[in-house]
């Protein structure tokens, strides 16, 4: 070998490793620069010699010319497609009839259950453990070879690893594209004034079918491999299809996530419930349902198929759609309680997955422009889980010329007011304090439990109060009496009683508690706990300059310049005098424990924890002794992370800070109890 081969050799090692680690592994090992500069060394060798060219060569992802047309490729063994069962009875009687077929009670060895991807099946050739030919499914027979548009497939290895891989071997499975990496293709092709794609299964199969592989290289599709074909001498390298997964992943393939072996149909069944309404809307991939396999080939092998078209060892166990389409009858505005202007969208009614959907959240107006909405759209609405429904976009096939593109109102639609950009939140607001949307969601805040904490004040009612005139601002409500409660549409006298007592009964609650309730912009929780506690007062707090709020520990000068502005501002010092008029406690107790088990220890709380909410655990946590601050820094102690956390938790990983659950946290306060 010369030195030019064995540096060849060398850097296709490299930078194979690189990519799997990449995109397999989801575990990069060394950076994008890095990455490009192996890359670049690999290409010039291969310039200066083309022989050191080989069909591993990650420089050769892209290589391929653009076809005229693709030429035929025909399978070693036809890809079968599946039976569907749609509901937990057809899930059984397939089971049944299997048992039936192989004249047993139960199914030998049990089930293999994989997640059913939601993409375009493809297979392939691995020749000595090189990918010679990739192929679409085409009728099951015949594909069409698309060998150039998968190599440019970043996670198919170009070559397998492992000494044990047949000389001859197909592999079967699926690409697609992800979630993510289709909105922001779809975000660009928008930009670029080319059409969008309409769900992320035909942007993978138009991907895979396209002419030039530079175009299906910009697309960034994935892989997941399930299944093999040998020659019919091969032996069977694996016993079962669990077996088959671990070792296509060894390999150096992709398998799918949540897989999982099962004794019996029931544990099937379970499974099948806990991918359709919790796992499914964690994956940032489509799926249709779940596919259960018998594990053991040889009761596969038993089995046989039906008609070469079905096997009767496999079946797709089938979930109700996540995704429907519908009418975008209306984009409408609401005004939050710090004035930004939030869109939703008003949509026809329409069932996804047992519930009615007729409004879906769309942030802001950029949002709605990146994914060309307008009104009249016929859209595409997916619902996962509890979260709320979102409009993945438009089918713009189908828009007949009568849609309207949408603009945020240049007034408020509460009080009409001229909005305001924010230039660096992206948001529009209105800046009018007194507007009523925003005094409705002020006051919804001021009651709610991490704030003021009034039992028996609910949206609605609020918004009743608010319509009938009696109240305004917060200090309205000590201001109300049983009687004009009473007066109420559907409260009864001693709801009514019983809703002064506990408005009453908020007067006490500490200051902490009030300047988070009061909806200063900037001020969540533990900034208001920070300032309570420092201060003592309100009054102190009021006398305070940008300067001495801006010192204390975690707070910073954002924060610091809003509080300021607040209280310098004269309607909000109206509200203050009339809260003072009123009787609330402006102090806090001095209770900063010089104890607890949490002393001295910083914490950073980032998405939604099972059962405390962030005023809580801000609340807990600063009674223990710690203190809660609003970014990750190498000083905090700890990152408590709950569902849908935010970027902090990205960069906690980054600084190595721990990461607690809210099970960790409940357990560190509870031994000291
Ligand atoms: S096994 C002989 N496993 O679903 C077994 N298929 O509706 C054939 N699919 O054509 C397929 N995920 O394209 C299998 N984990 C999985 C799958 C899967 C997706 C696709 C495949 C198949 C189609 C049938």
């Amino acid at each position: 070998m010369t030195a030019a081969e064995r540096r060849a050799a060398e850097l296709r090692r490299l930078l194979n490793h690189a990519i799997r680690a990449y995109y397999v592994l989801d575990a990069p090992e060394i950076s994008d620069a890095e990455y490009d500069r192996l890359f670049r060394e690999l290409q010039s060798l291969e310039t200066q010699q083309p022989e050191l060219k080989t069909a591993d060569s990650p420089t050769q992802r892209v290589g391929a010319e653009p076809a005229a047309q693709f030429t035929k490729h025909k399978h070693l063994v036809p890809m079968l497609s599946l039976g569907n069962a749609f509901t937990d009875d057809e899930l059984t009687a397939w089971n049944e009839r299997l048992a039936r077929t192989l004249d047993r009670a139960v199914v030998p060895g049990g089930y293999c259950v994989e997640l059913k991807i939601d993409g375009a099946a493809v297979s392939l050739t691995y020749r000595d453990g090189v990918l010679a030919v990739g192929a679409t499914r085409g009728n099951g027979s015949i594909g069409e070879d698309v060998t150039g548009n998968l190599r440019t497939v970043r996670d198919i290895p170009l070559r397998l690893t492992g000494d044990d891989v047949p000389p001859l071997i197909e592999i079967r499975g699926e690409v697609y594209l992800p979630f993510d990496s289709f909105e922001k293709m779809n975000e660009e092709r928008v930009a670029a004034g080319e059409p969008v794609f309409a769900n992320p299964r035909n942007s993978a199969a138009g991907s895979l079918r396209q002419l030039d592989p530079a175009l299906t290289a910009r697309r960034p599709l994935r892989f997941f491999g399930y299944a093999v074909a040998l020659p019919a001498e091969t032996p069977l390298p694996f016993k079962s299809q669990w077996d088959l997964l671990e070792t296509l992943s060894r390999w150096g393939l992709p398998v799918a996530p949540h897989r999982r072996r099962c004794a019996s149909l029931e544990e099937v069944h379970a499974h099948a419930h806990a991918v359709e309404h919790k796992i499914r809307g964690e994956l940032n991939f489509g799926i249709d349902g779940l596919v259960a396999k018998a594990d053991l080939l040889r009761v596969q092998d038993e089995a046989g198929d039906v008609g070469g078209r079905e096997p009767r060892w496999a079946i797709a166990r089938k979930f109700a759609p996540d995704i429907a389409e519908t009418k975008l009858l209306d984009i409408r505005v609401n005004v939050g309680r710090t004035g930004t202007l939030n869109p939703y969208a008003m949509l026809e009614p329409v069932e996804i997955g047992g519930t009615i959907v007729k409004l879906a959240t769309l942030h802001n107006e950029e949002l709605v422009h990146r994914k060309d909405l307008r009104v009249g759209d016929t859209v595409q609405v997916k619902r996962a889980g509890e979260v709320i429904p979102q409009i993945i976009g438009p089918i713009p096939e189908k828009r007949t010329g009568d849609e309207t593109p949408w603009h945020m109102p240049d007034r408020c639609p509460a009080c009409d007011t001229p909005v305001e950009r924010d230039e660096e939140e992206v948001a529009i607001y209105c800046p009018n304090p007194a507007c009523p949307g925003r005094r409705l969601e002020g006051l919804v805040h001021y009651t709610s439990r991490g704030a003021m904490d009034i039992r028996g004040l609910s949206y609605m009612r609020i918004h009743q109060l608010v319509e009938a005139g009696l109240v305004e601002d917060a200090a309205d409500l000590y201001a109300l009496t049983a009687e004009q409660l009473e007066a109420q549409e559907r409260l009864a006298e001693k709801s009514a009683q019983q809703l002064v007592q506990a408005i009453a009964v908020s007067k006490e609650q500490p200051l902490s508690r009030l300047l988070f309730a009061l909806g200063i912009h900037h001020v969540g929780a533990a900034a208001a706990e920070l300032l309570a506690r420092h201060f003592g007062n309100l009054d102190h707090l009021m006398q305070a300059g940008e300067e001495a709020v801006g010192e204390i520990r975690g707070i910073g000068p954002v924060i610091a310049e809003s509080v300021v502005r607040y209280f310098s501002d004269p309607r909000g010092r109206a509200l203050i005098e009339k809260l003072r008029a009123a009787g609330l406690n402006f102090t806090e107790p001095a209770s900063a424990p010089a104890e607890g088990p949490l002393l001295g220890k910083t914490f950073v709380l980032t998405g939604t924890l099972p059962t405390l909410s962030r005023a809580d655990a801000t609340r807990r946590i600063t009674a223990a002794g710690g203190t809660v601050t609003g970014s990750v820094s190498k000083k905090t102690t700890a990152l408590v992370a709950g569902d849908e956390p935010g970027t902090k938790l990205d960069k906690a990983k980054q600084l190595g800070v721990e990461i607690w659950t809210e099970t960790d946290l409940l357990q560190r306060l509870g031994n000291a109890s």
